[in-house]
């Protein structure tokens, strides 16, 4: 199963996949995560990302489809399915994410469209923790961890990320309407976009998203 996930920062998009990729035995790819990985190990493409990243602003089409291109051709596990998290961002790249999966003859199944109100992100971004070492997803009212800046998990610490402060939070939503929203209406187009009511608690949207997976 090929499945794409969208809707605005915040909704929920990375919660849900770490939630679905075990039971479904799919590969998640987070071009978010691999940006942020990039960054921390101090790559040329992290360096050129970091300006885009830390503002909010979309990074150049070019240096994320290059990375999407090689995981997909590339990494044996995304054969058998993904759920793509954050890519694509843009018209441009949804029209070459499905060039480069009909090369592969592995078109997109299905696009999950997370709708979330701004209260909702907003309050979900601002007490967004993350484990440094596992990548955890914590909230400081939703989600807390058993003990204060430290991952259930893997006994990491957990961190705020840097583009998880109010004025950041209003450029990313500004950008996802500008540019991420319009390609709603190209896979409604293709007849593949389902949405999700993602106002609720995760298990809610976790059995909305199998429902319609498992048609
Ligand atoms: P990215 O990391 O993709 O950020 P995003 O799209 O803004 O999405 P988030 O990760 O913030 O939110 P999410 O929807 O995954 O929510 P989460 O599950 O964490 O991208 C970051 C940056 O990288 C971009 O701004 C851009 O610069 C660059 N970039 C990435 N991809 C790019 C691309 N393709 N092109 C160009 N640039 C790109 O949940 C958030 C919080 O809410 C968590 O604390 C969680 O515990 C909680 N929560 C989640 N769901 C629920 C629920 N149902 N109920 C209660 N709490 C919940």
């Amino acid at each position: 199963m090929k499945i794409v996930l969208l809707g605005p920062p915040g909704a929920g998009k990375g919660t849900l996949a770490e939630s679905l990729r075990d039971t479904l035995g799919l590969l998640h790819i987070s071009t978010g995560d691999i940006l942020r990985e990039e960054m921390k190990n101090g790559t040329p493409l992290g360096k050129e990302a970091k300006k885009f990243v830390e503002s909010g602003g979309l990074v150049p089409d070019e240096l994320v489809t290059r990375l999407i291109k090689n995981r997909l051709e590339n990494d044996p596990k995304a054969k058998k399915g993904f759920l793509m998290d954050g890519f694509p961002r843009t018209q441009k790249q949804a029209e070459d994410l499905d060039k480069i999966l009909k090369d592969l003859n592995q078109p997109v199944d299905c696009t999950l469209c997370l709708e979330a109100s701004v209260k909702t992100v907003v309050q979900r971004l601002t007490g967004r923790r993350v484990c440094k070492q596992c990548g955890a997803l914590y909230h400081m009212t939703n989600k807390p961890p058993k003990k204060e800046g430290v991952c259930d998990n893997c006994g990491g610490p957990l961190y705020q990320r840097a583009d998880d402060n109010e004025e950041t939070i209003q450029n990313r939503m500004k950008v996802y309407t500008e540019s991420t929203k319009p390609i709603i209406e190209y896979y409604k187009a293709q007849g593949k976009l389902r949405s999700i009511d993602a106002d609720t608690d995760s298990q809610t949207v976790r059995t909305a998203a199998l429902k319609i997976i498992n048609g």
